[in-house]
């Protein structure tokens, strides 16, 4: 298999694959949406920003302790990608991961990301032989805390002025999930 078009993990309707250059138009279209960066650090994101983006994502390998990799999530019917989630190798202790992700609005309120963070998770804790996955979302990010919580993701911390975003400090929740409680989940 070609490597941009690697499948990762695959659930019922999606593929989590690596990203390739047929994805730029959709991954700018959501990632320059005012909404979909609310709570992110990026704004005005250019087609430029997405390029550049998406080129060195094709050049990067998963698993590589201190830096993020990004998975395109894409509908496995006709392999248009959808969103994305990404999963941070911590530099201090590579066993443990970050999980970030986003869903363009015309796919959200369907359950794709609950269906690919669960193949994801089954990746993570399977292939990659994980010991622990964290994520934070911002405390007024309501859609991402329900996301977390679905999965069965364990709040562990209300971490005050975490986070500078769009020149504001920002509260976030720390959530994570052992690799022992995802894999005896009924
Ligand atoms: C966070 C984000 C991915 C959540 O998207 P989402 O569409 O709400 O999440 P899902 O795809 O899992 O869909 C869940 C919703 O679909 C509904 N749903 C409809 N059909 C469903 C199905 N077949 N299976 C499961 N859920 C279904 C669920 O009830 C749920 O709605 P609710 O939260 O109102 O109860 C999205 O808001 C986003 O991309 N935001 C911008 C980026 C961002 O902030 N990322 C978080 C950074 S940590």
């Amino acid at each position: 298999m070609e490597k941009t078009n690697e499948a990762y993990a695959v659930s019922e309707r999606l593929i989590i694959r690596s990203f390739n250059m047929q994805d730029i138009q959709a991954f700018y279209q959501y990632r320059a949406n005012p909404e979909v960066a609310r709570f992110q650090s990026w704004e005005n994101y250019t087609l430029q920003d997405a390029e550049t983006f998406v080129s060195k994502q094709m050049a990067q390998s998963p698993d590589q302790a201190g830096t993020w990799f990004q998975y395109a999530i894409a509908l496995s019917a006709n392999n248009q990608l959808i969103g994305d989630c990404a999963i941070h190798t911590l530099g201090a202790e590579p066993r443990n991961v970050e999980l970030g992700f986003t869903l363009a609005p015309e796919y959200q309120g369907m359950g794709y990301m609950h269906e690919a963070l669960c193949a994801l998770l089954d990746y993570v804790f399977g292939s990659l032989n994980k010991h622990k996955v964290i994520a934070f979302a911002d405390v007024r990010n309501a859609k991402s805390i329900r996301v977390l919580e679905r999965l069965g993701m364990r709040r562990e911390g209300h971490l005050l002025e975490n986070y500078m975003s769009k020149g504001q400090w920002i509260d976030e929740y720390q959530y994570a999930v052992l690799r022992s409680e995802w894999m005896d989940k009924p």
